[in-house]
């Protein structure tokens, strides 16, 4: 699907990779929905990006998901495509996993992106076409140690993600996943950790691969319509 013009919700907007993908799919023509909790951040990228909306929402809120769809399509009239990118990271053994923080990573990686799913299908059906992005995670494909419950719950996703894409073919409904690896946002600072990482307090985000990388290759896939995207050849080779 070309992004020119298309209504584009892109959830996670304030920083890191979903920043850098609002303003790559504002620069090629489309109106960007701007969803995160941080309003003051997406007020400031809305008036950056022509054409943009900010809304505020928590991707555990199931009522906030549902609000953010709705004043979408009572602004712009319609929801082309749906980016789940919103996400954070856990560090923790199997041992010390807490069961709240799980509960809360279950909520915001999960049971929020499959909500918004929810939420903009019944108009993508009625326009006849639509395209859905989900960010998993290179960790999905891997089982690193301190990593089980974030990772367990991006492996879930590409699951429902790839099951929902042979539901939907049928609607002309594309559903497709993206596999970044370690990638320079405050995602590591942002992870909660539970005695596996050190708090790096302001220290910058991690050596890995730009935001701008992982936005082009989010691009790519929604013109592409391809299952599944990547960040390095090598994690396909499973
Ligand atoms: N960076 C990496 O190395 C890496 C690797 C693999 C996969 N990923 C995945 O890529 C996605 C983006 O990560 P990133 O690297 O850009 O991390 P980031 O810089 O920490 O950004 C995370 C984004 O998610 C939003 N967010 C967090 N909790 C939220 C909540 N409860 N409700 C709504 N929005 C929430 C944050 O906005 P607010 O705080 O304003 O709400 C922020 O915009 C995540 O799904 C992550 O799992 C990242």
């Amino acid at each position: 699907m070309k992004v020119k013009d298309k209504v584009v919700i892109v959830t996670g907007a304030s920083m890191g990779i979903g920043e850098v993908t609002a303003k790559l799919l504002s620069k090629q023509g489309a109106k960007v929905v701007l969803a995160a909790r941080s309003l003051d951040k997406l007020k400031n990228l809305e008036k950056e990006l022509n054409g943009s909306y900010a809304i505020k929402v928590d991707m555990t809120d199931e009522k906030e998901i549902k609000n953010m769809v709705k004043k979408t399509v009572e602004h712009f009239g319609r929801v082309d495509i749906l980016i789940n990118n919103a996400g954070q990271g856990y560090d923790a053994f199997t041992t010390d996993i807490k069961i709240d923080k799980f509960k809360y990573l279950f909520d915001l990686n999960l049971l929020g992106p499959v909500i918004a799913m929810q939420e903009v299908i019944p108009y993508m059906k009625k326009q006849g076409e639509g395209s859905i992005i989900n960010v998993a995670s290179g960790t999905a494909l891997m089982f690193i140690p301190g990593m089980g419950a974030y990772s367990s719950l991006k492996r879930s996703l590409v699951g429902v993600s790839l099951t929902a894409r042979e539901e939907l073919e049928k609607y002309n409904i594309t559903v497709s996943v993206i596999y970044p690896y370690i990638t320079s946002t405050n995602f590591e600072k942002n992870t909660i950790k539970n005695g596996v990482m050190q708090d790096e307090g302001d220290s910058p985000p991690m050596p890995g691969d730009p935001p701008e990388y992982i936005a082009q290759k989010i691009l790519d896939l929604i013109n592409s319509k391809e299952a599944e995207s990547f960040a390095h050849d090598w994690m396909g080779k499973r």
